[in-house]
């Protein structure tokens, strides 16, 4: 893939020396002193969409009010007249103690909400999902010609790597297809995601990488989703990149591991794999190498956030260099834009950067901030089966047919 123009896109792409990362030339608003961000960001708040706002706007807003146990008592409340009173305190009131006064207030308030129509961006982001709900709820994704390896990567750390991987995978296996995880981070989130037991003595990938052992020995089947398997990481791996570099093919060992399970299937008397998602760590180590090497594709998922381009040059480089050296049918196939706010201008315009470089590879889908997605994992759990109707678990959903359609299609 061609990295040409990326100067150009003026988000500051560390391509030649400092102005790359040049903030305030880069074009994207950003303000040139610190007072400016706030005020930036609050007006976008107040003025556009959030895709995700039936979760979380209304509650937070609701709670932004003083609340009845917390709330001022009655002498606080004589001398901060024109604060908005606690709802219980209102309901106890009579009309002769200010109640008029306060009942207007609250009038005021309930009018200052938007109208609940189709025009509302709550409304307007239910609506949406009842649309997914309905398009998606039962459909069985194509299965691909062969089996698909993806590796999900960017060396930026705290993109939505891991979740990306974990919920895409079970949204895979629900519409019935068969996937595998492979966890290379020797930080184990997927596995802790997918509830799969990985501590120190448990069999994991450690072993497959530096004693060689099958992955038939270590693979874990995911007791919350069939169709689900995961090759856990234990904290082991941590020292497998010094190990890796003093062993024999030491790029190519999770390539020939995962050759030899993938061909074995017929064997085995299993159906082969439709899907393998390895999940790297955010480096561009020996352990991602192997992932690349392993690989027919990369799944890229990028935060809307500004640092979260920096870098993404250096990893294109990086995959060009495996291509030539080490796996020639490696290639950037899938971006997916994730932790993406509505609410921010910033996440708009970075959307609109990538979309317009990746016209091809960025999925039409985007995952939206929110809470459901980054509470599901200390449930041991993909937001697909803590909550599965949440805007989070729909948007991922989505992206993982239109995956899966991109694959049937070839
Ligand atoms: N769409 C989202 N909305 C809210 N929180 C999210 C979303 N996606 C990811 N998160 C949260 O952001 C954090 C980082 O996500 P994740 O672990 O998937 O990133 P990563 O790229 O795998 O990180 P690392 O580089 O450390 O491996 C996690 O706490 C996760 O729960
Ligand atoms: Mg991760």
């Amino acid at each position: 893939m061609s990295t040409s123009g990326l100067a150009h896109m003026g988000l500051g792409w560390p391509v030649d020396g400092p102005q790359g990362n040049d903030i305030p030339s880069s074009g994207l608003g950003w303000p040139t002193d610190s007072g400016g961000q706030e005020g930036d960001l609050a007006h976008a708040t107040g003025t556009s969409e959030r895709p995700d706002s039936a979760e979380s706007q209304p509650v937070e807003s609701a709670t932004a009010e003083p609340a009845g146990p917390e709330g001022p008592d009655e002498q606080t409340r004589a001398t901060e007249g024109d604060r908005l009173p606690a709802v219980d305190t209102v309901s106890r009131e009579t009309p002769d103690h200010g109640g008029v006064e306060q009942l207007s207030e609250r009038d005021q308030l309930a009018a200052s909400l938007p109208d609940p129509d189709s025009e509302t961006p709550i409304a307007r982001a239910v609506a949406e999902d009842a649309r997914r709900r309905i398009s998606f709820s039962g459909k069985v994704f194509p299965k691909p010609g062969h089996t698909r390896i993806l590796t999900v990567a960017n060396q930026k750390g705290g993109v939505g790597k891991t979740t990306t991987t974990v919920n895409v995978a079970a949204a895979l296996a629900q519409a019935g297809l068969r996937v595998m995880v492979i966890d290379i981070d020797p930080q184990g989130n997927a596995s802790t995601a997918l509830g799969i037991d990985h501590h120190a003595d448990v069999p994991s990938v450690y072993d497959v990488l530096v004693d060689g052992k099958p992955i038939i020995d270590v693979v874990q089947e995911c007791a919350d989703i069939p169709n689900l398997w995961c090759v856990p990481a234990t904290i082991d791996l941590a020292g497998a990149e010094i190990e890796l570099v003093s062993l024999v093919a030491r790029e190519t060992r999770m390539e020939r591991a995962l050759t030899a399970y993938v061909a074995g299937a017929g064997e085995r008397g299993e159906e082969r794999l439709d899907y393998v998602l390895i999940d790297c760590p955010p480096s561009l180590g020996l352990l991602t190498i192997n992932a690349f090497v392993a690989a027919d594709e990369v799944f890229i998922p990028i935060q809307c956030e500004y640092y979260a381009l920096e870098g993404l040059s250096q990893l294109l480089k990086n995959i060009e260099l495996i291509k030539s050296h080490l796996n020639p049918g490696l290639h950037v196939s899938t971006i997916l834009l994730t932790m993406y706010d509505g609410r921010t201008r910033l996440s708009a315009q970075v959307a609109e950067e990538v979309r317009s470089h990746f016209p091809v590879q960025v999925l039409r889908t985007s995952v939206p901030r929110s809470v459901r997605i980054s509470e599901a994992p200390s449930f041991g759990q993909t937001v697909m089966t803590y909550d599965p109707t949440s805007s989070g678990a729909l948007s991922y959903l989505e992206a993982a047919s239109e995956l899966a359609d991109r694959g049937a299609a070839g």
